[in-house]
Order: structure tokens, then C-alpha cells, then sequence
């Protein structure tokens, strides 16, 4: 059953959060201005077959000319918050070294607009532009790339740290190992499979660096970090099944949790933990690293995994959209498991199943595995859907009437709030905020502009901005809260 907006509001805490959240090579464009460096992605894009599409990133939504015009569309929605990334390249070209001062003035004035129109500061660090020099060492297959994140911290905590009110360090480090260097779906692009384990270890390293500079510069902020998570079921009956099943769970979810929360590797079964030896060989240091105190937990929720027996695409038939090539896998390599579809579940645009409960299961999970949890966010969910633009009736204006995304989103929050919600599964969660992925229609990786996510319409031509039905839903909810403190 639909949840109306007015009675949505009325569930949510006072003080609860509610945001939009973009990334920098999503929606910036203006690749090569005013200093910027080329990042991995960049590369990647301009290779043939590697975008669904054929598009690249080079304009994308233009939005670092019309930062002004987006910042007062999340003006308009009335939501507290504004999560959006640094691009990394455009700071610091070269991955080290010198700084390059365009770039730190272009946030310096996306930050000012936001105080000014009291919208609170959410800043990601690191959202997977990797500076190209430091790709080409093997970016985060090299132990180095992890200091350099840290150095880079360092800068934004120095030139930002007075203005950020939350930082993010890292977004997704598990799409980064898994679509980056496990499948080659995303950049860098070449396949390791297990191979990729390091580039985990070294991102998550990175995180705990990141952390180290923030809390080293004594920045007012509160740090966290935005980790997807996806509760994991078998399509069949069957220990073979059930231990795809661990082996998934561990590999997309508690890889990058347990170290974070736990300060430790997640132990497998016997069977799957030869597959994982290689956590066995890091140093105790980095671990400690990666467990330091966080002040929030960030959480990306889309999706649940339905694992099946037997080799077939990762990506799998709901989470790859029609004409995405298939990973980039050397001859004879192939996964004993597939993700299989779900039946019984509406889809996204992107195939993937639409359900709310699982992120209620995924809550649930987090709250039984980490006792300890910080305060979370969802820092991150969304729907893509093949939205139209038409022309309105009376007013001859243009209408985007996504009404599957907002019925996505009001059953999302709603589960959120009810699991966390006293006696509720997940009780023991403290959900502080929920922020839509995402502003704008935009540059959705190996998928190019082939799925739109936004609560804006984009039209690419044109750089026309047209809010969707959903925007007005987020607005009515942000302006139907209880009056807050
Ligand atoms: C998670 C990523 O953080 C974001 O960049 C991406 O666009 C969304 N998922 C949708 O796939």
C-alpha cells in the first residue's frame, strides 16, 4: 500500500535528516578546466564497449557551471542536507603533490551557497575518480594509493574542515573491488577475480588513513563512511548454495563491515576460507586503522542478492541493464554462482528488484552483527526508471510523473523507520537520515545516461532541468515534518 507523504512525516523523528546525495564525476562535466587532472574514469570511458551507451562523463550535467542553478533546486526541496563528492583529480591532479587552487575555490563556493541557503554539508571524499597517474600504478591494487588518500584527506580537512558538517571517506569501497578490479565493469577495467582482494584491503586502509587525518586536524565535522550493503538468499536448497551464499555475503557485504565496525576479517567456513587467505597476511596496524572510531555509519541500500548454483554473468540478469557487456573475464574463468532473478518483486529500470523489506532485513542484520554500531545514515537510495517527459495540460509545461519512484521512496523510508522504530527487528539502530540518490539524472557508470536516477530530469541536449513528481513528493514531505529544533 502507498504511504502519503503527510503521513510519512508525521513518522519521522524530530531531527531526523533528510538529504540528497550526488558524486563529483557524475554530474560535474568540465573534465579538463581550470587544472584538472584526468582520472581512472575518465580513461575507462573513452575505451570502446565499456559504456552501454558509448557516453562518457566529459559534460554530464554541466554541473560545475550550473552549481548555482542545482544548488537552489535542493533549496527548493527544503531537505536539510546536501551529500556531494570532491573529485579528487580536479583537487589535486597528479594524485600527490601540488594543489590545485581552482579546484579547492569551486567547493569553497558550493559550500558557501549551501550555509547560505542552510542546507547542511555532507562531503565525500573519495567516490571512485581516482587520479590517473596513480591508476596507472596500479591504483588501488597499490598499498600506495591508500597514503595518498590519506594525504588527500589531509587537504580537504585543511582547506573544508571549518564548513563540512559530515564527511564520508569512502563510498562503496565494495562496487570499487568487485566492479572495478574483481569483473572489469567498472574502471580500472581488467578482471582479477580473487586477485582483487588487495584493492579491498588498500581501500579500506585508505578509509582508516582518511580518518586519521580528519580527527588529526581536529575538523568540528562527523566522520563516517558510506558502505552499500545487500542481504544475501539462496535460490535453491543445499550446502553448496548455502556456502555461495556466505561467500557472497562476505565478499559484497562483511569485507568491507567487519573490518570497519569489528576490526577484523570475517571468518568463513572452511571450505570458502582458502578463497580468503589472503586477509590472513595483513599487517594487525592496518586493521586498527580501519576500526578507528567512526561518529555515523553510512549506509547504500538498492537491492537484495538472490545467489544460484553455477557460472553466469555476476552482474546478473536484475542488476544488468539490456546491452551492458557482460564482465570483461579472461577465457576460462568463470564464478561457480550467479545472481539469479527474483520472482514475485516489481523491478527498477536497471532490473533490480524493488524491496523494501530487504532494506528492513538489511537494518535487522546490521543491528545483529554489530553490537557497536554508530548512529547510521542511509547515505544513499534510489530507483532508476525510463522516465518521459509530456507535456502538461493545462499549464503547456513539461511533466516528468515518475510515480514508481516515489512510490520507491516513501516504502523504503517507511520500512527504514518501522525496523527502527521501538520493537522493531532492528531497534537497536539509531537512523539518523535518508538521502535520495540522487539530485539529478546523470552519469550512471558502465550504464552511461541510460538510467535515470534523478528527482530532477535532465535533457542532455539541452542542459534543461525539469523536477520530477517525485521532487514535489520530497518537497511535500520536507515541508510537512513537525516543526523541528
Ligand atoms: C551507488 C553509487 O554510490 C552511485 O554512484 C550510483 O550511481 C548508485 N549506486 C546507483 O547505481
Amino acid at each position: 500500500m502507498r504511504i502519503d507523504a503527510e503521513t510519512l512525516a508525521g513518522k519521522l523523528p524530530g531531527n531526523f535528516t533528510l538529504g540528497v546525495a550526488t558524486a563529483a564525476f557524475q554530474i560535474e562535466g568540465a573534465v579538463s578546466a581550470d587544472g584538472r587532472g584526468p582520472s581512472g574514469w575518465d580513461a575507462f570511458t573513452h575505451m570502446p564497449g565499456r559504456i552501454v551507451d558509448g557516453s562518457d562523463a566529459d559534460v554530464a550535467c554541466d554541473h560545475y557551471y550550473r552549481m548555482d542553478e542545482d544548488v537552489q533546486l535542493i533549496q527548493g526541496l527544503g531537505v536539510d542536507s546536501y551529500r556531494f563528492s570532491l573529485s579528487w583529480p580536479r583537487i589535486q591532479p597528479a594524485g600527490k603533490g601540488p594543489v590545485n587552487r581552482k579546484g579547492l575555490d569551486f567547493y569553497d563556493r558550493l559550500l558557501d551557497r549551501l550555509l547560505e541557503r542552510g542546507i547542511s554539508p555532507m562531503c565525500t571524499i573519495y567516490h571512485w575518480d581516482t587520479p590517473l597517474p596513480l591508476e596507472r600504478q596500479g591504483g588501488w591494487l597499490n598499498r600506495e594509493t591508500a597514503y595518498r588518500l590519506g594525504d588527500f584527506a589531509a587537504i580537504a580537512a585543511d582547506a573544508f574542515g571549518d564548513r563540512v558538517h559530515r564527511w564520508v571517506t569512502i563510498n562503496e569501497p565494495a562496487t570499487v573491488t568487485l566492479n572495478g578490479y574483481a569483473l572489469g565493469l567498472h574502471a580500472p577495467g581488467v578482471p582479477q577475480l580473487l586477485d582483487c582482494l588487495p584493492a579491498a584491503h588498500h581501500l579500506l586502509l585508505g578509509h582508516g588513513l582518511s580518518v586519521q587525518a580528519l580527527r588529526a586536524a581536529t575538523v568540528p565535522g562527523e566522520v563516517g563512511i558510506a558502505n552499500v550493503y545487500s542481504p544475501v538468499v539462496a535460490a535453491t536448497d543445499g550446502l553448496a548454495n548455502e556456502l555461495m551464499v556466505q561467500f557472497y555475503d562476505i565478499v559484497f557485504n562483511a569485507m568491507f563491515s567487519d573490518p570497519v565496525l569489528l576490526g577484523s576479517y570475517p571468518r568463513a567456513h572452511p571450505l570458502l576460507s582458502p578463497f580468503l587467505a589472503y586477509f590472513r597476511t595483513v599487517p594487525a596496524e592496518d586493521l586498527a586503522l580501519m576500526h578507528l572510531p567512526l561518529d555515523f555509519y553510512g549506509l547504500n541500500y538498492y537491492f537484495p542478492s538472490r545467489i544460484a548454483p553455477g557460472p553466469g554473468p555476476l552482474t546478473g540478469p536484475q542488476a544488468r541493464p539490456e546491452g551492458v557487456p557482460e564482465a570483461f573475464l579472461q577465457d576460462g574463468q568463470q564464478l561457480p554462482f550467479h545472481l539469479a532473478g527474483w520472482p514475485g518483486y516489481d523491478r527498477t529500470g536497471f532490473g533490480w528488484p524493488i524491496a523494501p523489506d530487504y532494506l528492513a532485513e538489511a537494518l535487522t542484520q546490521l543491528a545483529r552483527r554489530y553490537p557497536d554500531l554508530p548512529p547510521v545514515h542511509i547515505t544513499e537510495g534510489g530507483a532508476s526508471f525510463p522516465d518521459v517527459v509530456v507535456e502538461d495540460v493545462p499549464t503547456g509545461g513539461p511533466v516528468v510523473a515518475d510515480v514508481q519512484r516515489v512510490a520507491y521512496l516513501g516504502a523504503h523510508l517507511d520500512a527504514a523507520l518501522d525496523a527502527t522504530a521501538p520493537g522493531g527487528p532492528a531497534a537497536g539502530i539509531d537512523l539518523r537520515g535518508y538521502y535520495v540518490w540522487t539530485l539529478l539524472d546523470n552519469f550512471e557508470w558502465a550504464a552511461g545516461y541510460s538510467q535515470r536516477f534523478g528527482l530532477v530530469y535532465v535533457d542532455f541536449d539541452t542542459q534543461q532541468r525539469i523536477p520530477k513528481t517525485s521532487y514535489r513528493w520530497l518537497q511535500s514531505l520536507a515541508a510537512d515534518r513537525p516543526s523541528r529544533s
